[in-house]
């Protein structure tokens, strides 16, 4: 049987190789497979938990259209919409924090981790963040939902939200309880200036980051300045253990090329990071430069990512209104 997809992607800043890597890359394989019903969401809604510059936010939404079409996102078999303009989202995700509890969302790392020090000053979107994300998920019946390592625990809260209204209200089976596709291997890449820390557009520095628009020189510099440590590559993976930098490095390789880690060890065993650079370098080149340049053409045809959009967002508006109708009926509106 085929399966409901549903993913999100936020409108913050040019998405990079850990979010091509992590999920948009498996958009794709799914989307390519015709038994699937795919949904990929630009989540401007999500984008505002943290201050955007209006202008900025208009671009970075065509931007992110343009990246899941140079990507190789089909249009035509997938329904491409921003969230914003599909107003169920927000009027669900009211019902649903009705539904959700304090203690679960003050379990959340990642708000936990975007807050900082300074929690009192976060704002309440960023807390209620993944009641949002849960919203998303739910209004479309979605059976599966591919996403990075990071959003495991979003997901297993979507499922707990999903469980709770459905007991509540007694209607079994009302909400379907999503299943992650999180990637087994490389469904976190790290940081090219720390193996420890995520890749991440909200990393000050560019060159901790492949942005899926850079060009070769900036790809090569970047792999270039990459953290490593003295030591040559190892012959095991054990070994990677206590080396952050070489595991991810070896990571992004063996996931780009589509070969196991072990294969990747094996290749480049005994060898020094200056000849595995090299290598990497080529590799990326090879597959984020057509994709760097086909978002550009993209964005030079702003009606058409326009037209993509709305086509897309009349389709999710049709799907989510429906289910809203349902759930106000269920709450007794
Ligand atoms: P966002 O915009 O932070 O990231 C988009 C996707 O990229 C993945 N990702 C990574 N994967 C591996 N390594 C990394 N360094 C890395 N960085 C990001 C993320 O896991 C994600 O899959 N809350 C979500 C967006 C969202 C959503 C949803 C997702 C909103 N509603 C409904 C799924 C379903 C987010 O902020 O993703």
């Amino acid at each position: 049987m085929g399966k409901k997809i549903f993913s999100g992607v936020q409108p913050t800043g040019n998405l990079h190789l850990g979010n091509f890597l992590g999920a948009i890359k498996n958009f794709v394989k799914l989307n390519n497979d015709d038994n699937n019903e795919c949904i990929f969401c630009v989540v401007d809604l999500h984008s505002i938990t943290i201050p955007q510059n209006p202008k900025e936010l208009k671009k970075n939404i065509h931007n992110t259209v343009a990246t899941f079409l140079a990507c190789g996102i089909d249009p035509k078999k997938s329904i491409i919409f921003n969230q914003s303009q599909v107003s169920a989202h927000s009027e669900a995700s009211w019902i649903l924090s009705c539904v959700a509890r304090i203690g679960w969302l003050n379990r959340m790392t990642q708000f936990k981790e975007k807050a900082g020090k300074d929690k009192e000053k976060a704002s309440i979107g960023l807390y209620s963040y993944p009641i949002l994300m849960a919203a998303d998920i739910l209004l479309y019946d979605t059976t599966h939902v591919p996403v990075g390592n990071d959003q495991k625990q979003h997901l297993e809260l979507c499922r707990d939200i999903a469980q709770k209204f459905n007991n509540d209200f007694n209607m079994k089976d009302f909400f379907k309880e999503p299943e992650p596709l999180i990637q087994k291997e490389f469904s976190r890449i790290m940081s090219l200036k720390d193996g420890l820390k995520k890749m991440s557009k909200s990393e000050p520095s560019d060159q901790s980051r492949i942005n899926l628009n850079d060009n070769e020189s900036q790809i090569v510099t970047k792999i270039k300045k990459a953290k490593t440590d003295p030591l040559p590559l190892p012959s095991t993976i054990k070994e990677l253990e206590k080396r952050p930098e070489a595991k991810n490095l070896l990571g992004i390789f063996s996931s780009l090329s589509g070969q196991t880690l072990e294969k990747s060890v094996n290749e480049f065993s005994g060898k020094n990071f200056s000849k595995f650079k090299e290598n990497l370098s080529q590799l990326l080149v090879d597959k984020i430069v057509p994709i760097s340049s086909e978002i550009k053409k993209l964005l030079n045809d702003k009606n058409f990512l326009e037209d993509v959009l709305l086509n897309g967002c009349g389709k999710a508006d049709a799907i989510a209104s429906k289910k809203l109708k349902k759930i106000h009926e269920i709450v007794g509106f």
